[in-house]
């Protein structure tokens, strides 16, 4: 399995923090953020990683991470062309990049602490089992699921719907920014259709999983969108902090 680090968009909800730096650059207690999802990759036993930005920002990963020397993965880069394109349109920079390959997609402002080692497995006996398979990650929110993509399943762990940012959410389950696809991942891509908000939404990808009754969900314990606020982002830090400390 290949991973996915999607570290574009134009992070307009942390101006003036993200006016002459990238999100993804900005720190998390000790570390820059992009540290976490790169980890996170290493930790699930991946070995190569794409990471897709802008053009703008793309010198200043590459200055930082190099060739991933430092984190013992070998690190590539990608340019997506329109940061806002969308999280399936970034995705779509791997194709090349994957070879077929089933792959692991984390989103850049994502900290998390959960091996996926283990659910990847289980998705990749799926795969091969079935020929076909995707895996969306799910975490059980106190309240505000309905700022995210909401995942709804039944007493069995089988997804139901997923929804981006509903107004009635129909379970407090939020969608990660965590996902791994199977090798067909871009057909379905060139399915879509941008959404209002003129993305290609990664929602709308990984409900065609479930319309063909693939979409495998996980559910995850602590997890936090750094780049929603102000506020998660100042939480982040606080969080890893107390976690860092403890170790
Ligand atoms: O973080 C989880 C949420 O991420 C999910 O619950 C939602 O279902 C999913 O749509 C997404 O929601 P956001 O609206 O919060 O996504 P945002 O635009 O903040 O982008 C998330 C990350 O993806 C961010 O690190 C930047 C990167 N990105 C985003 C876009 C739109 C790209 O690299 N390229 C893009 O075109």
């Amino acid at each position: 399995m290949k991973g996915v680090i999607l570290a574009g968009g134009f992070a307009t909800r942390l101006r003036p923090l993200t006016l002459v730096t990238n999100k993804h650059l900005l720190p998390i207690y000790n570390k820059p953020m992009i540290y976490y999802p790169l980890e996170a990759m290493k930790k699930a036993g991946i070995r190569e990683v794409l990471l897709t930005t802008s053009g703008d920002h793309a010198g200043h990963f590459a200055n930082l991470l190099k060739a991933g020397e430092d984190f013992n993965l070998k690190i590539y880069y990608a340019i997506q062309r329109n940061p806002k394109g969308g999280i399936a349109d970034a995705i779509t920079l791997s194709e090349e990049f994957a070879q077929g390959e089933p792959i692991l997609v984390i989103l850049g402002d994502n900290i998390f602490d959960f091996n996926l080692k283990e659910s990847l497995r289980k998705l990749e006996e799926h795969i091969k089992k079935h020929g076909k398979g995707a895996m969306d990650f799910g975490v059980h929110m106190d309240a505000l699921a309905s700022q995210y993509g909401v995942i709804e399943i039944d007493e069995h762990g089988r997804v139901l719907s997923v929804e981006e940012k509903p107004e009635r959410p129909k379970s407090d389950i939020a969608q990660t920014g965590i996902y791994s696809y199977d090798g067909r991942v871009f057909d379905f891509i060139r399915k879509l259709k941008p959404s209002a908000r003129g993305e290609l939404e990664v929602t709308d990808l990984n409900n065609l999983y479930l319309q063909e009754g693939s979409l495998l969900c996980e559910i995850i314990d602590w997890w936090i969108d750094a780049g929603t606020s102000y506020d998660e982002l100042l939480r982040a830090n606080n969080e890893v902090a107390v976690r860092v400390r403890r170790k």
